[in-house]
């Protein structure tokens, strides 16, 4: 008997609060501006969204430095606003899942004031301090290490000075934060994407980093070293599994932990018994070569890695790496959607990728990102793909009445929402139709992945309807098999985007076969008879398809095989 959660089967959509809508004039997003754009998210069909940081904060690292970790900044609004927002979010059916930030906290928190006043203090302990520094680095740039004249101490800060490192060996620490986990999850959050998590942990001996004999010229220059005694500890495992105890004392919650790690390290942030983090953020997309062998490569080699009933994820974009359509380029960025949203799992996707959105670029008296400001000119810099939300043409796009913090550039007089909104094959379109798709389909969410393979530059997998990852086939014959065996969006039946169960209706047997053609030229590929269920182009749906299946350039293509076709065309 296999059962999905909300979390197995949704569309996550990351929001960077500073840029999403203003609603104040400031120039800067706010809470009451994601509350007027919850209808567009409605519409667009996704299940949740991921807030970055909405803490109370000085902005050295634009929220990622929390002075307080239960209040609401004043330039995003008041409690009262997420509280509103809360509900409205829930009252349509959408969860709402919060940055947690463990790793370090503001300078100018409380803790750290006092734990910098003397060495005496109770909160000193809270936080990493040593009378010598060692070799470690921070990942903005320059030495982890900050001397404190009031006490004469080193603080470890593995970002900027402006965020020391907290001390998670305190048992008070800990239960400080555990406790900040609760306040939110009380209210009614959703779940946490956990900062930096393979990061909170460090070496009790602050043993030197060996250097990186991997390194090249215009790699960030933390990566000099090779980051043995300040990430991935063997020790961060028994930690995440507390902070997912907590989470898991109020019912329905997500734990997902930001981690940048090899396939293999990755994986074991699912945990002993699984009792670690829900989703360990898989960012393999974002790291590998844009061609059909090497995506199938990394679809593989996850596939296989993922422990015993692991549940994948799949991530294309975020607030801390180039923009998807600036990656790949606006035709292929209609194959990443089409790729994304038929790959097994949870999908999270950064706002703005719906829209083919590009990075801005940003003039060096623009620049906001203390990683650029710190490392200027290695092309480090996190603004350009940080910039507002174009929702229509005018000049500050229909973002801001005020000035936007950062550029909205010029392509958003096309790229908008408004625009694209008016166009019957805009990608704005075909995100809608493939998220839809993956609603009336949930062969695409838990059926087995099968093949990954390229043929020629087409990538092309099958999707069935054996039950990922038991093997057993989730939807045959009846009722009492059906995922959830209830509507996930039972209790707000008028709100829910499609007013249906999404599990309702599908076939008992599926076979979705996916191409995607990773190229520039058209390619013709052997298939077995079936029907276009969507194209990245929009246009040929309902299609029937015979032995061969011509991809134009940069087309993707969902065909479902019919059944008689046998076994799996994948060679
Ligand atoms: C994470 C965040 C990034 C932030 C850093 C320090 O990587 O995603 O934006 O700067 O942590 O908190």
């Amino acid at each position: 008997m296999h059962d999905l959660t909300w979390w197995q089967h949704a569309v996550i959509y990351e929001i960077y609060p500073r840029s999403f809508q203003d609603s104040n004039g400031d120039g800067i997003g706010d809470l009451n501006g994601i509350l007027r754009r919850l209808d567009y998210l409605v519409l667009l069909g996704v299940d949740a969204i991921w807030i970055s940081p909405i803490y109370p904060s000085p902005m050295a690292d634009f929220g990622y430095d929390v002075a307080d970790y239960c209040g609401i900044d004043p330039i995003f609004g008041t409690m009262a606003d997420f509280d509103r927002l809360l509900a409205e979010a829930h009252r349509r059916g959408l969860k709402v899942i919060l940055d947690f930030v463990p790793n370090h906290s503001s300078d100018r928190h409380p803790w750290f004031q006092k734990s910098r006043s003397s060495r005496h203090n109770p909160k000193r302990d809270w936080y990493i301090w040593r009378d010598q520094p060692n070799n470690w680095l921070s990942h903005f740039g320059g030495s982890a290490w900050e001397f404190d004249e009031t006490t004469g101490q080193y603080y470890l800060h593995s970002f900027l000075k402006e965020q020391p490192d907290l001390n998670w060996r305190n048992p008070a620490l800990k239960a400080a934060m555990f406790n900040a986990l609760r306040f939110w999850l009380r209210k009614g959050v959703d779940g946490f994407r956990v900062d930096v998590m393979w990061l909170m942990i460090k070496d009790d001996q602050f043993r030197d980093n060996p250097p990186n004999p991997g390194y090249r010229l215009g790699q960030a220059p933390h990566s000099h070293l090779l980051p043995v005694y300040n990430s991935d500890r063997l020790e961060i495992h028994g930690l995440v599994a507390e902070m997912r105890a907590v989470v898991d004392e109020f019912p329905d919650r997500v734990l997902i932990g930001e981690i940048y790690l090899p396939i293999p390290q990755l994986m074991t942030y699912y945990g002993v018994d699984l009792r670690g983090a829900n989703l360990p953020f898989n960012f393999q997309l974002l790291q590998c070569a844009w061609s059909a062998s090497a995506v199938a490569e990394v679809i593989s080699e996850y596939q296989q890695a993922l422990p015993d009933g692991a549940w994948p994820n799949w991530v294309l974009g975020n607030h801390d790496n180039a923009r998807i359509a600036s990656r790949i380029g606006a035709r292929q960025a209609r194959v990443a959607a089409m790729l994304l949203l038929t790959l097994p799992g949870t999908i999270t996707m950064y706002y703005g990728e719906e829209l083919g959105m590009c990075n801005v670029p940003i003039a060096p008296d623009q620049v906001q990102d203390p990683f650029e400001k710190n490392e200027p000119g290695l092309g480090l810099g996190r603004d350009p793909e940080r910039t507002p939300m174009p929702w229509d043409a005018s000049t500050a796009g229909g973002f801001t009445n005020g000035w936007p913090w950062l550029p909205l550039g010029d392509e958003h007089e096309i790229v908008n929402v408004a625009a694209l909104e008016r166009d019957d094959n805009s990608i704005l379109r075909l995100y809608r139709n493939l998220i839809q798709l993956r609603q009336t389909h949930p062969v695409l969410v838990n059926g087995k992945l099968e093949g990954a393979v390229a043929e020629q530059n087409v990538l092309r997998y099958e999707r069935t309807s054996d039950l990922h990852p038991t093997n057993k086939d989730p939807f045959a014959g009846t009722p009492a098999l059906h995922p959830t065996n209830k509507d996930p969006f039972a209790g707000t039946p008028a709100l829910h985007p499609t007013n249906k169960d999404p599990f309702a209706g599908t076939p008992a047997r599926e076979r979705l076969l996916v191409l995607l053609n990773m190229a520039a030229e058209a390619a013709q590929i052997s298939v077995k008879s079936g029907t276009v269920l969507i194209s990245t182009h929009l246009d040929r749906e309902g299609t029937k398809v015979g032995s061969q299946v011509k991809l134009r350039a940069g087309e993707g293509l969902v065909i479902s095989l019919e059944q008689s076709s046998g076994g799996p065309a994948v060679r």
